[in-house]
């Protein structure tokens, strides 16, 4: 057969751009549902789609931005980012599929929120952290690092609106006990340890009631 090295040479050339690519979703998907080797394969605590689980206080992941998701897998491996329940499902991936599972996830359509558990007065003192701060404690608005609607604006500043309110609440509070680490800058850490519980819950409560676009 003579047409079969120059389909295999075409073949190939076709390949190549997919090996030099910076990511690859669909490989993603696959080290998702298989995980790390010695962890629990992502869906297991994150949901088929991405979604997360209130209850278990694990985030929400799709639609996350894709940057953001690497560096924060990244900050598992090198410890900046410790938990115990995460850490270990991570460990033994290359930087390559770290990649792959960013792009993924990113590519995932968001879930809408569900129907918020709290008091409209509790709603509405979230709302106004989120969006107006509280000068007078020296707590800037949320959105002046989240973005418009707190929908995220880079690598550096994650979506928050329309993530688990118990995840955010047990964020904030991981930067209160200085558990958290992975901000180069540690913006949270200062702006954490301003808030009280009342207005932790009352924030995660708002923010959890917007939509993800
Ligand atoms: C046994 C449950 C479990 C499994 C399995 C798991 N995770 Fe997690 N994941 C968590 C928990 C809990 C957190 C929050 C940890 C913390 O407070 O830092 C988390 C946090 C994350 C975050 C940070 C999200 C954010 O908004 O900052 C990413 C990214 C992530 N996981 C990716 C993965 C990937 C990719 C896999 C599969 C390879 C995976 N996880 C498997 C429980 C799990
Ligand atoms: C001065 C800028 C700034 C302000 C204001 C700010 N944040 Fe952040 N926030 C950040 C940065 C930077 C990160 C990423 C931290 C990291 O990489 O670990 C972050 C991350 C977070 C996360 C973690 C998201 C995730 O997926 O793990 C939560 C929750 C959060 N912020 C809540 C808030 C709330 C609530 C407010 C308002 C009360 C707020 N932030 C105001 C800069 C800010």
């Amino acid at each position: 057969m003579k047409l079969k090295p120059i389909v295999m040479i075409v073949a190939s050339s076709l390949l190549i751009p997919s090996v030099f690519a910076a990511s690859d979703a669909q490989r993603g998907q696959q080290l998702a549902m298989q995980g790390d080797g010695s962890g629990a394969p992502c869906l297991a605590c994150h949901g088929a789609n991405g979604e997360g689980n209130a209850a278990g206080a694990f985030p929400m992941l799709a639609g996350l931005d894709e940057g953001y998701l690497f560096r924060t897998m990244k900050a598992y491996q090198d410890g900046t980012r410790v938990n115990p329940v995460m850490s270990m499902n991570i460990d033994n991936f290359k930087e390559q599929d770290l990649l792959d599972l960013a792009a993924y996830f990113s590519q995932l359509s968001v879930p809408k929120p569900s129907a918020p558990s709290a008091t409209t007065e509790l709603l509405e003192a979230g709302e106004k952290l989120a969006t107006l701060g509280n000068w007078d404690a020296y707590i800037p608005p949320c959105s002046s690092c989240h973005g418009p609607n707190n929908q995220g604006v880079d690598e550096n500043f994650p979506r928050i609106a329309g993530q688990h309110a118990s995840y955010i609440e047990q964020q904030l509070k991981a930067w209160q006990q200085g558990q958290r680490t992975s901000d180069p800058v540690q913006l949270m850490e200062a702006i954490a340890k301003r808030l009280s519980d009342e207005q932790i819950k009352a924030v995660a409560a708002y923010l959890a009631s917007q939509p993800a676009q």
